[in-house]
């Protein structure tokens, strides 16, 4: 059996600042993705300039790290099969208008920069966020006992 696939997701400051913390992990939670690591957090500039390479050099890089450390951040590892690619359709469209109703940026976002969340695009970002966030030995392993069922 293939190992399954992990994912960095990270909710965003404006998702903590307006309390979204508990439904955003609970959509994650109904979906039956397996919790693996989370962690709260004010994150520096230096591990947000990183966390944001693939966008260096771009006219919202500096606006981008400037929202990301601007309130302090829940960081999370979850694991499930093909997690990057269905998380990031529980999560929704990065611009607003096209987040889709049922998706968390489409029901709690209203403007693009403030949307909530982040999620890995490839299981490359995955690893190198992960581990811009989380030592090895925080990633916790464990049997999800509903698994079969889901
Ligand atoms: P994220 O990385 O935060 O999960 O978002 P994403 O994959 O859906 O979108 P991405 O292309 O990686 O962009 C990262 C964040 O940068 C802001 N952004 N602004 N043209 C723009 O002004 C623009 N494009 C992207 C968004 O806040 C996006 O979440
Ligand atoms: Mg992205």
């Amino acid at each position: 059996m293939r190992p399954m696939e992990r994912t960095f997701l990270m909710i965003k400051p404006d998702g903590v600042q307006r309390g979204l913390i508990g439904r955003i992990v609970g959509r994650l939670e109904d979906k039956g993705f397996k919790l693996v690591a989370g962690k709260f957090l004010q994150i520096s500039d230096e591990q947000a300039k990183r966390h944001y390479a693939e966008h260096e050099g771009k006219d919202f890089f500096e606006n981008l790290v400037g929202f990301i450390t601007s309130g302090p951040v829940f960081a999370m590892v979850w694991e499930g099969d093909d997690i990057i690619a269905l998380s990031r359709q529980v999560i929704g469209k990065t611009n607003v208008k096209d987040a889709l109703p049922g998706t968390i940026r489409g029901d709690f976002s209203a403007h693009t920069p403030h949307n909530l969340i982040h999620g890995s695009d490839s299981p490359e970002s995955a690893q190198r966020e992960i581990s811009n966030f989380f030592e090895e030995k925080e990633l916790v392993e464990y049997n999800k006992t509903l698994s079969p069922w889901l």
